[in-house]
């Protein structure tokens, strides 16, 4: 087992004496409320143990020899605006002052070691690779991922549920992995060779995978192209980011990588326009730019950081510790700033209120466009003052300029923060997270509870500090215990709807145990020595009969294990906005398969409009062509988010978001049956149904159950859908067929 051993400064003797002099003035005036019955804020003051370690505030009460800088004085000192101790009865005498500065000028540090409380929780423990269990129904077992969850249902005396059919199970691959229901001719073939090993294969080599796991990946890095608060101003170039992300999935880039790319693809051996882009990842959040308290705002800013960036990569609410001591897990306010330090160097490329967006490429092309501004500047400046002489520059000039231009183009531009230097600015620990109350200074460092010694944080760099890559490797190091367990389960959960961990960004002691722990530690052990590769993962998992189960219910397991903690059978589970609205242009005939680039604006009621002081302007509905691209390529803006796709849940832009909710609301019915997307895709699909099936209506029936839930109807479908057809329009039954339980909710 591990413990965080943390060091802690401890006394010495010197005058005055902590038990003869200072100990009975803190009886008499503290101990009631910082003693051992009554530790107020979380403070003792009877040990100078107790004053060393300080308050919830995360703040030591005292720095040995250095009287003015400790919290105590102040307190005491009445030198804080807010708070005086002790905060009733008489204030202390300047000469009690005295004597307990003279104490803490006096005191002189000693290192002492003690065992942070909940450093024992399960997630911080290394990860070991269990042995699969031994199984009675060895035979349901392809892989270890089948051991693991049989062996509890046979612990309860439970059998597995049955495997899909392949026709369901075909659906599912298709949209577990790209997002999009599978073709007429891909039924054909499947029904013909149903080999699930190699439908997984080929559906991971399509571009469309990337198009659906990457949403996974922006849901969780807060992605948005505009600001947020008032302005909502757009993000220049931000669609450059989630192109990556696709391109990301798409190559199979390993997470480690990934990790390093996103937060230090600048600070890499070798920098490319790629790795620059990738460090968007810091620049998604919503941001003020007009900010009531500038220095408040820089550090809700480096929050933005450090919440994302511990819970996304460590499932850790290392944000909960900015204002007091973690109140539940042993993270304290010296840890978040810590990390805060990691971050600081960062700034935000602008001039006044306007963002600014930096060239990408490798080192020598900025360098070289870095050359060519200096040249072009200095023959502005000679232009300049030629138009000052004679009324109008050189024509020499001119052509000079024009020329460097030619010769060397502009580079293309991203949207990220840098490190303008190697120096990083001093962080200090904030009391009660306010700027305006700097406590000590903290050097960058990882949460102690993870770790016996800290990864090394260079002091100084030559282009930037370098301490976000050392972040980044100890993120993908062997003996971190989060990451690796906190991916996997996110890709576990992508895949069955809730995580083996159903507390997603929440691995500490408020968080849900796992429910298949031993399943958990296998899968990051496996994922690490499998070269951290989504798409091997994803075939392991798919191999499984575990995620070939059938999602029919059955007692006494329904009544029994209502949530399906223990896998008993496939969850049940609604597609997600983008899958629904992609699956409808498929099946209509209408999805435009072109990718990246710039990002399309889909359709928004009137109605949607109409509050914003500058309806024309704030949202220009792109061309039908445009809107008939995946969903993946939607504009999104935070203040006015697409409502066909808020209806159906979308994530929470403002913050990262680990898992899409699904509410049933009455909106949803009526954009799903009654909106100016569905209504079109319903005619379209009409028109698809009458060009390719004629107008027979048993084909016209057979031919839209195919297409859109992928197998034919039953008797008792075809002939209910006929009468219909008897009474109403085509486009009338398209539209129901759209409505389908079973479209949004595949077995
Ligand atoms: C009547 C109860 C009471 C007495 C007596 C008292 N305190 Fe406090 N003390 C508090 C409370 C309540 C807080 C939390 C204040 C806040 O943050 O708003 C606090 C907070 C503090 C803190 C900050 C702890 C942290 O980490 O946030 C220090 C330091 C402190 N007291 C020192 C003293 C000293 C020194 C004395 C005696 C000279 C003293 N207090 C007497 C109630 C008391
Ligand atoms: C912006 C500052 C800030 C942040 C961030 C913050 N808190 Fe607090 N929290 C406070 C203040 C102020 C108090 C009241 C004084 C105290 O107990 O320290 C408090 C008190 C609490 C209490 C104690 C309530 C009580 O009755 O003792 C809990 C529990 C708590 N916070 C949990 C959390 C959690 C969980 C998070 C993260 C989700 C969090 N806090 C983030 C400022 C903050």
């Amino acid at each position: 087992m591990r413990s965080a051993l943390i060091l802690v400064a401890a006394v010495a003797v010197a005058a005055p004496d902590f038990d003869r002099e200072v100990r009975p003035l803190i009886e008499k005036r503290c101990v009631a409320c910082h003693g051992p019955k009554n530790a107020m804020h979380g403070l003792r003051l009877d040990t100078v143990e107790g004053a060393l370690r300080g308050g919830e505030s995360g703040v030591p009460a005292i720095i040995p020899g250095k009287s003015a800088e400790s919290l105590l004085i102040r307190y005491v000192a009445g030198q804080d605006k807010e708070i005086v101790m002790p905060p009733a009865g008489p204030r202390l005498t300047t000469a009690e002052v005295d004597l307990l500065r003279a104490w803490i000028d006096g005191e002189r540090a000693r290192p002492k070691v003690e065992v942070r409380k909940g450093a024992d929780h399960w997630s911080f423990q290394p990860v070991r690779k269990p042995e699969p269990p031994p199984v009675r129904r060895s035979g349901w077992v392809r892989n270890p991922i089948d051991a693991f969850v049989l062996a509890k249902l046979e612990a309860r005396g439970w059998e597995p549920s049955p495997a899909g059919t392949p026709g369901q199970l075909l659906r599912r691959a298709h949209l577990d992995l790209t997002g999009l229901p599978p073709s007429l001719a891909e039924q054909d073939a499947f029904a013909r060779d149903p080999d699930l090993g190699r439908l997984v294969a080929d559906l991971l080599g399509r571009a469309s995978y990337g198009e659906r796991w990457g949403r996974h990946w922006l849901d969780l890095v807060r992605y948005a192209e505009s600001n947020g608060y008032e302005r909502d101003g757009h993000k220049p170039e931000a669609h450059k980011y989630r192109d990556y992300v696709i391109r990301v999935f798409n190559q199979d880039k390993p997470f480690d990588r990934f990790i390093a790319e996103q937060l230090a693809g600048d600070e890499l051996d070798e920098v490319t326009a790629e790795t620059l882009i990738a460090t968007g990842y810091y620049r998604l959040g919503p941001w003020d730019d007009e900010p009531a308290d500038p220095a408040e705002d820089r550090f809700d800013q480096l929050d933005d950081l450090v919440s994302t960036t511990s819970q996304v990569f460590l499932g850790l609410t290392l944000g909960c510790a900015r204002c007091h001591n973690h109140k539940f897990d042993p993270l304290t306010a010296q840890d978040y700033y810590s990390m805060v330090a990691v971050f600081n160097g960062l700034e935000r490329p602008r001039r006044g209120r306007t963002e600014l967006t930096l060239p990408v490429g490798n080192t020598s092309e900025i360098a070289r466009e870095r050359e060519r501004d200096r040249l072009l500047q200095t023959h502005a400046a000679v232009a300049a003052v030629q138009a000052a002489g004679v009324g109008s520059p050189g024509a020499e000039v001119l052509a000079e300029i024009a020329a460097i231009k030619s010769r060397q183009p502009d580079l293309p531009r991203g949207y990220f923060l840098h490190e303008p230097h190697g120096k990083t600015p001093v962080t200090n620990l904030l009391v009660r997270g306010k700027a305006s109350r700097p406590g000590p200074e903290v050097p960058p460092a990882v949460p102690a509870v993870l770790v016996r010694e800290q990864p090394v944080f260079p002091t100084e760099g030559t282009r930037t500090s370098m301490r976000r890559l050392a972040l980044a490797r100890w993120l993908a190091s062997r003996d971190n215990p989060l990451t690796a367990r906190v991916i996997v389960n996110r890709v576990w959960q992508f895949h069955f709807g809730e995580g083996l961990v159903r507390t997603p960004s929440d691995f500490g002691t408020l968080g849900q145990p796992p429910t298949h722990p031993e399943l958990l530690d296998w899968l990051a052990s496996w994922f690490v020595e499998n070269g951290w590769s989504f798409k091997k993962l994803h075939q392991l998992i798919l191999e499984s009969n575990t995620w070939r189960m059938s999602k029919q219910s059955r007692e006494p397991q329904a009544t029994e294990d209502p949530e399906n903690r223990l896998l008993w059978r496939f969850p049940y589970r609604r597609l997600e906005a983008e899958a629904i609205r992609d699956s409808m242009l498929v099946v209509s005939g209408r999805l435009n398969p072109r990718m990246y680039g710039p990002s399309m604006f889909p359709e928004v009621p009137e109605a949607a409009l109409e509050g914003s002081s500058d309806p024309d302007k704030i949202w220009k509905m792109s061309d039908e062509a445009e809107r008939s691209r995946r969903t993946v390529y939607a504009f999104l803006k935070r203040s006015l988010i697409v409502p066909m796709l808020e209806v159906l849940d979308l994530c929470d832009t403002a913050r990262t978001s680990a898992q899409r909710l699904t509410t049933s609301v009455a909106p949803q019915a009526l954009t799903l049956f009654n909106g100016d997307f569905v209504n079109a895709q319903a005619r379209y699909f009409a028109a698809r149904l009458r060009r390719e099936a004629g107008d027979d209506p048993a084909r016209q029936v057979e031919l839209a159950y195919r297409l859109a839930v992928a197998r034919p109807p039953t008797q008792a479908e075809r002939a209910r859908m006929i009468r219909f057809l008897g009474q109403q329009s085509l486009e009338q039954m398209t539209r129901v067929i759209l409505n389908l339980n079973e479209f949004v909710y595949p077995d």
